[in-house]
């Protein structure tokens, strides 16, 4: 049981390529690398005890994806997370943004039609509800105007998968509204890898603790919360992965359905303060974070948690793992990195002296 995993050496990208295996299926990946790295191979050989088949390359490139699915006519579906993710940037360079998300998932979607695999995991975002007026958030909570063109790029992948099915195309697609992914794989071997300074909260507080950042700067403290700081739904990323596997069944045991649309909240349906993370990192670790309280980052809601009952319901699957584990997973990963490094740094000296 094939599935092809696009971005399959991203971060959740590459758990959810362990989680595929672990289940019985065979994933092949397809990455350009762009913001991945290709030691996630090597850290997927060493978990799995095999290297997952991986074509490197753009999703954009029809050419690359029809090779694809003619050499695997056996595939049963796509996870499609193959693309560009940093909010910041996506306002700076937007076209790079409606290219590559829009580009490869309409690319994709064409390829599938073209060679008869209807299954689809799209990789959408709780960004799609803005801040919603009630919480926590239901799939009924009405979308609301993107704050990003990042944002924006998921909402309009989320239309242009609706429209594909509704025109009557054979496709079954599962659009996951992921809160925020952390963590790491429990071995260490795999994580995420930001590249240059972290955007997101958790590998900010694992670089501070690690000594690679001087401080964590906390964005704003005077939000409607209980301690002032904003509240996200945090999700480990293994999980979020474990979501994927549910989702592709669901489609898989759709089969006799032509046409198929829908969407799903995947979180764990608790919001956690910022300084609730900080605090439950320091509790874990024993390591203290040095922080600072500054103004608010624009463009940030105040607090955002899922309503899990759909999941549950839909996909037979709710989370296992609890924000503890996830920041363990994720120091303990930060830690391996900082080992790795200082592996490197020997080596180097040794070549040196050589
Ligand atoms: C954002 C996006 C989300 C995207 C995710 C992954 C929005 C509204 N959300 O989530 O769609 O999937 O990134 O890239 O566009 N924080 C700090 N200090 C830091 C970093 C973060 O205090 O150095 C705070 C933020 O203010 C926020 C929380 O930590 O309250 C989580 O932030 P972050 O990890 O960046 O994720 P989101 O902004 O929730």
């Amino acid at each position: 049981m094939k599935v092809l995993v696009t971005g399959g050496a991203g971060f959740i990208g590459s758990h959810t390529v362990v989680a595929l295996v672990k289940a019985g299926y065979t994933p092949i990946i397809i990455d350009n690398f762009e913001n991945s790295d290709n030691s996630v191979l090597d850290g997927l050989a060493e978990i799995l005890g095999a290297q997952p088949l991986c074509y490197e390359g753009d999703c954009r490139d029809g050419e690359l994806l029809s090779m694809i699915f003619e050499a695997h006519p056996d595939l049963q579906g796509v996870i499609h997370f193959a693309a560009n993710k940093a909010v910041g940037e996506s306002v700076k360079d937007p076209l790079k943004y409606y290219d590559n998300n829009l580009g490869s998932t309409i690319t994709l979607l064409k390829a599938m039609v073209h060679y008869g695999v209807p299954n689809l995991a799209f990789s959408s975002s709780c960004t799609v509800y803005g801040q919603p007026e009630v919480l926590p958030v239901t799939e009924s909570s009405p979308v609301q105007a993107a704050q990003s063109p990042y944002g924006n790029t998921k909402q309009i992948c989320e239309e242009i998968l609706q429209d594909a099915v509704r025109s009557g195309l054979n496709l079954r697609v599962l659009s996951l509204r992921y809160f925020n992914p952390i963590g790491a794989h429990e071995s260490a071997i795999i994580g995420e890898l930001p590249i240059g300074p972290p955007q997101n909260l958790v590998p900010f507080i694992t670089q501070t603790a690690v000594g690679l950042r001087e401080q964590l700067s906390i964005f704003g403290h005077d939000y409607n919360t209980p301690d002032g700081t904003c509240i996200r739904d945090y999700i480990h990323v293994v999980d979020l992965a474990d979501a994927h596997v549910a989702a592709i069944k669901v489609l898989e045991a759709k089969q006799d359905v032509d046409q198929y649309y829908d969407f799903v909240n995947i979180g764990t349906g608790t919001g956690s303060t910022v300084l609730q993370v900080v605090n439950t990192f320091e509790a874990v670790s024993g390591v203290k974070v040095n922080y600072q309280l500054v103004e608010r980052r624009p463009g940030d809601v105040e607090q955002v948690y899922a309503q899990v009952d759909k999941a549950t319901n839909l996909l037979g699957w709710k989370t296992k793992l609890t924000l503890e584990d996830a920041l363990r997973d994720a120091w303990r990963w930060e830690q391996r990195l900082a080992e790795n490094r200082a592996d490197e740094a020997d080596e180097e000296e040794d070549g040196f002296m050589d």
